[in-house]
């Protein structure tokens, strides 16, 4: 298993403005789908090619195209909704699935109430997505629902990450790369990631 940190300048600098207390809802989303399809862009860089053949206006030519599993991705709820859009605008015909979760504010431990996945998703190379890595147990929970259902070709893919949530996902499923925009330095008493950006799904809702 490995751990990835995507050190684009373009993603950092987004990311500079992601984290900013200052950044306002709509550009908060904008940023998140932004540095999504910019990390997807990535994380997408081993997806195997064959040869076909086209005819151009011209002339006829070999070309290479996508083959291998199809995608599917799986959004947590409700941060993750906002890197499914990201994706989906580079690879529109992936299926999509949703798990539910939302961490118990005082176990920290993730609660499921909802789940709805493709029904082929044992077939497909999966992206699970969430912007945030915290304790893990979000991530981790997701990842074993989808092995329950037979997916065995699994990539996370989170905007910021903590040291503990890489570490849970890590020794509880060691086949799963994780990819990241940036590891951040720890959690705090409440389970945030510090420095952070707050709570995603607050900042991306307006719910706070
Ligand atoms: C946030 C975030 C992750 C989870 C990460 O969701 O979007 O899903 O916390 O924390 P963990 O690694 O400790 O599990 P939250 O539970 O706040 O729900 P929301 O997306 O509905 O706001
Ligand atoms: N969930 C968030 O949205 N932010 C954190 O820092 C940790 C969990």
């Amino acid at each position: 298993m490995h751990v990835s940190v995507i050190d684009h300048p373009l993603i950092q600098h987004k990311l500079s403005l992601l984290r900013d207390r200052n950044t306002n809802i709509r550009d908060f989303r904008a940023l998140c789908t932004e540095i999504t399809m910019l990390m997807a862009f990535e994380a997408m860089r081993d997806l195997p090619l064959e040869e076909a053949y086209v005819e151009t206006p011209v002339a006829p030519t070999r070309v290479r195209r996508l083959t291998g599993k199809e995608l599917a991705l799986v959004g947590i709820l409700r941060a993750g909704l906002i890197m499914v859009d990201g994706i989906l605008s580079l690879v529109p015909n992936a299926r999509v699935g949703h798990v539910g979760l939302y961490r118990d504010p005082r176990t920290l431990e993730p609660v499921e109430y909802y789940r709805k996945l493709p029904s082929d998703i044992s077939e497909r190379g999966v992206f699970v997505l969430d912007p945030m890595l915290a304790t893990g147990g979000s991530a981790v929970a997701t990842i074993r629902i989808l092995k329950e259902r037979g997916v065995s070709s699994i990539r996370l893919l989170c905007i910021l990450g903590a040291p503990e949530g890489v570490e849970a996902v890590r020794s509880t499923h060691p086949d799963v790369e994780i990819i990241l925009a940036a590891l951040d330095e720890r959690l705090n008493e409440k389970g945030y990631i510090v420095p952070g950006l707050g709570d995603a799904g607050d900042r991306i809702y307006g719910t706070q």
